[in-house]
């Protein structure tokens, strides 16, 4: 069995939003999925209670001590992958999910302030030697297009091709109207931009948990019928000006 994580400090970012996205295109592609929802906020559980379908089933789990228990006996039970949902910030139970995790996935909106809030996650992260990715989310849609200008962001690009997850989930309603409705956006608009989007995030996720080098990854990322999707500038630069030390974190 593997083990997705979504954590990061920052409030908002699309923790729920993408735990749900992997979770259902997993679902769909035929892998055994379960769910975790350590936030007592409960987003992802009232999402399961408004979506009035068992599957993904989802399991509120708010203490530390537990979480690792209930994964060893979904893997005992033949669940292929579990996509744990955490509150924001960097609280015991999120902490324990990192510890047993496979992949930690980090959202952040392409602003400086919070690629900046990734840090403390990053800290856990390393902390515990866990492969981690981190989501550009909530993209503006003109910065999306698929472009050779990462070629001209060098060392950068370089430097997070093992991390820098792709493709970029661009800003769109879609995301908002499925989370109401209970569903996911590939069952919600299935021919939109924002389901083929989450569609290959998950091609990308899946490759990066079979251990595919960094080289090949980005190739793994495709929309329907389309290329491989690069890193644009646009929202790239974001990290960049952030100046964050991420050798530091690998
Ligand atoms: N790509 C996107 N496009 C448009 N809206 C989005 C996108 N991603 C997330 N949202 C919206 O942003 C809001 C916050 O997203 P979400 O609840 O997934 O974040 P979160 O990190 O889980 O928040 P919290 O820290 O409160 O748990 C929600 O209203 C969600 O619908
Ligand atoms: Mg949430």
């Amino acid at each position: 069995m593997h083990t997705i994580v979504l954590a990061t400090q920052k409030g908002g970012s699309g923790k729920t939003t993408l735990a749900i996205g992997l979770a259902l295109a997993a679902l769909q592609a035929g892998h055994n999925v379960r769910m975790i929802d350590t936030d007592r906020q409960g987003t992802l559980s009232r999402w399961q209670v408004r979506r009035g379908i068992a599957e993904p089933v989802v399991e509120i789990v708010r203490s530390a001590d537990h979480i690792e228990r209930r994964l060893h006996s979904f893997d005992r039970g033949g669940v292929s992958l579990t996509v744990i949902d955490t509150a924001s910030g960097v609280g015991e139970a999120t902490v324990a999910a990192i510890r047993a995790c496979d992949l930690c996935m980090i959202p952040a909106r392409p602003t400086v302030v919070d690629i900046e809030a990734t840090a403390a996650t990053l800290g856990v992260v390393r902390a515990w030697r866990k492969p981690f990715a981190l989501v550009l989310n909530q993209t503006p849609v003109r910065g999306r297009r698929v472009n050779d200008s990462a070629n001209a962001l060098g060392d950068v690009i370089s430097d997070l091709a093992n991390v820098l997850a792709l493709p970029f989930i661009a800003m769109r309603n879609d995301h908002q109207d499925a989370l109401a409705a209970g569903l996911s956006v590939g069952e919600y608009a299935p021919s939109g931009k924002s389901a083929d989007e989450i569609q290959s995030l998950w091609q990308w996720t899946r490759a990066k948990l079979d251990g595919v080098p960094a080289a090949a990854l980005a190739a793994c990322a495709h929309p329907s019928g389309g290329a491989p999707i690069q890193a644009d500038a646009e929202a790239t630069a974001a990290w960049k000006e952030a100046g964050l030390p991420w050798d530091a974190c690998l």
